[in-house]
């Protein structure tokens, strides 16, 4: 984190190139200033103009450029930004995508994090990543895209291909949670040539499938779905989550390869989503398993 500090301060100009150890807390104030400036492509003003929330997004910090919008949003958030902050950059030099993957996030994507509070435990953060991903697919169908699906955990796809990751982290001080930062990434007004050929085939962006958006209001849509789901979180209405999850479900019912941390990958169907988010699938001899971690390819299509 210290170093993703120094670079954002000497990109802005507050210390100088040489220097490499400051107490970068003392720099949080300023940070904050830095994020509460207006900028030319993600503009808090055209966010929080009639954005219809009680806490989510009231509290905006728009950068030009960091490291991750995940880690200056810790950092923040160890700092005091409050519950429904986020943290947007207009561009991300060391974006972070799951299982330490780097994320492609040039100028023309929406690279945000937003900072949680919930009262809840541990069980129940990939509860979190679920909501997060209806509520990107609902502020897509909001804007006009037909039927962007959700894969199991955390992609949100259109017509097969990956428009959206959610990366969710969670800062604990011993068995409790402090915070938990939803870090989402939406190609938005992004071309198929600004991503590297290998993520071509599998990729897709928003001005592909139904030209430029408003990327402003785009996030403004967002943020209020996200509060909604979050009541619902929030009042324990587990069931409703799921339910929207299921409806937009890309997995369920596909051949898939499980892949676990430190085991053998195995082929199975998806037939359906517990209680606690995980994903349950049927083995060839019939039984049923969780799927708790670890990354899971869709075989081939039904
Ligand atoms: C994935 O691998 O699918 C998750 C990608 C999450 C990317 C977003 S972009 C904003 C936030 N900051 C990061 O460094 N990562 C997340």
């Amino acid at each position: 984190m210290k170093n993703e500090i120094l670079n954002l301060l000497k990109r802005e100009g507050l210390i100088s190139d040489e220097i490499n150890d400051v107490n970068i807390n003392d720099f949080a104030d300023l940070i904050e200033g830095i994020g509460r400036t207006e900028k030319e492509y993600i503009k808090s003003s055209e966010i929080s103009k009639g954005l219809n929330t009680r806490y989510v997004g009231k509290n905006l910090y728009v950068f030009n450029e960091v490291g991750s919008t995940n880690t200056i949003a810790k950092f923040l958030s160890k700092n005091g930004i409050g519950n429904g902050s986020v943290v947007i950059a207009e561009r991300q030099t060391a974006g972070r995508g799951r299982s330490g993957k780097l994320w492609e996030s040039p100028l023309g994507g929406i690279w945000l994090s937003i900072v949680l509070t919930p009262d809840v435990d541990y069980s129940k953060i990939p509860l979190i990543t679920l909501a997060t991903g209806v509520a990107v697919a609902k502020a897509l169908e909001d804007i006009g895209i037909e039927n962007p699906e959700i894969k199991w955990p955390n992609d949100i796809m259109i017509n097969g291909k990956k428009v959206c990751g959610i990366l969710t982290e969670a800062i604990t001080n011993f068995n409790t949670i402090e915070h938990v930062i939803i870090g989402v990434g939406i190609d938005a007004n992004l071309s198929i040539e600004d991503f590297p050929e290998e993520l071509q085939n599998t990729t897709t962006t928003l001005e592909r499938e139904i030209g430029r958006v408003n990327e402003n209001l785009l996030i403004k849509i967002f943020l209020q779905e996200l509060e909604k789901i979050i009541e619902s979180f929030n009042g324990k209405c587990y069931e409703d989550i799921l339910r929207e999850w299921r409806k937009r479900s890309y997995t369920i019912g596909k051949v898939v390869e499980v892949k676990k941390p430190f085991n053998k990958s195995y082929d199975a169907y998806a037939v359906g989503i517990s209680k606690e988010g995980e994903l349950i699938v049927e083995k060839h001899d019939g039984t049923l398993e969780k799927v708790i971690s670890g990354e899971c390819l869709i075989k081939k299509m039904n």
